[in-house]
């Protein structure tokens, strides 16, 4: 969700601002999804990294996050939205991360669609944390090293439950990942717009949808492979349900 800092300069605005507006993109993002029937959206409110912005945005930040865990919570729940966080709670302080617990209880069993807000998240950390679990049931006994595959790294990832996601967008212009979802990104379609994320609406989410429902994926694979014209010798699939679509 990039872009809300140049919105609001644009305007000779507060970077605050821009934040604000950027939460009513989300909202509008949100109600896309849901008449869509997207099954997963995964948000990227706050990285690991933006802790070190300028305390008064930070401050302003958490105002934003903390006012939405008030307000729209019990909405989402009622539209049967299962609200997660991933990332490192702790920064948060206490109030907060009490309202993301809390959220995640009230919500956790909805199955309409899975809202993962990721905050305080990076994608290298996500991917040092499952690797610190495996090491230390390795050292607990519990597995041994040669058990350790992909399937038991991407076990102990972020949203290890859910499809690796299908396309990911990044507003704003800059063409890069910047540390989202690092590992389950890997066969994930890529799609960057130059418009900022508080301009966005249901056109623009529509074309990066229809721009995704154009793209051939092939996990990998030959075309003729994919279509089933010609057989796969699949030993590991490398995406996600490979041999149906
Ligand atoms: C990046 O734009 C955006 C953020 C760091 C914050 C995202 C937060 C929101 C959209 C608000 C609320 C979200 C929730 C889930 C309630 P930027 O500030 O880096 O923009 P710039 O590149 O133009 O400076």
């Amino acid at each position: 969700m990039d872009g809300n800092g140049r919105w609001a300069a644009r305007r000779n605005r507060p970077r605050a601002i821009g934040h604000r507006a950027g939460a009513r993109a989300v909202n509008l993002c949100i109600d896309f999804c849901l008449e869509r029937g997207i099954s997963a959206l995964t948000l990227f409110a706050f990285s690991s990294e933006n802790w070190g912005r300028p305390e008064e945005e930070v401050g302003a930040l958490m105002k934003l996050f903390m006012g939405a865990l008030e307000r729209e919570v019990d909405e989402l729940h009622r539209r049967g939205v299962q609200v997660r966080f991933i990332g490192e709670r702790a920064p948060f302080g206490e109030a907060i991360a009490k309202r993301m617990l809390a959220a995640e209880a009230l919500t956790s069993g909805n199955t309409r669609m899975t809202l993962s807000i990721a905050a305080s998240y990076g994608g290298r950390q996500d991917i040092a944390q499952a690797a610190r679990a495996l090491a230390l049931e390795v050292a607990e006994g519990r597995m041994r090293p040669e058990e350790i595959d992909e399937a038991a790294v991407g076990a102990r990832v972020a949203l290890a439950d859910l499809p690796p996601p299908d396309l990911f967008i990044r507003t704003g212009g800059d063409l890069r990942i910047s540390n989202f979802l690092l590992w389950q990104l890997a066969y994930t379609e890529l799609w960057f717009t130059d418009r900022l994320w508080p301009e966005l609406d249901a056109d623009l989410l529509q074309q990066a949808i229809d721009d995704f429902a154009s793209r051939e994926r092939r996990f990998g694979l030959t075309s003729a492979q994919r279509s089933g014209e010609a057989p796969a010798i699949v030993d590991k699939a490398p995406g996600p349900d490979i041999m149906s679509g």
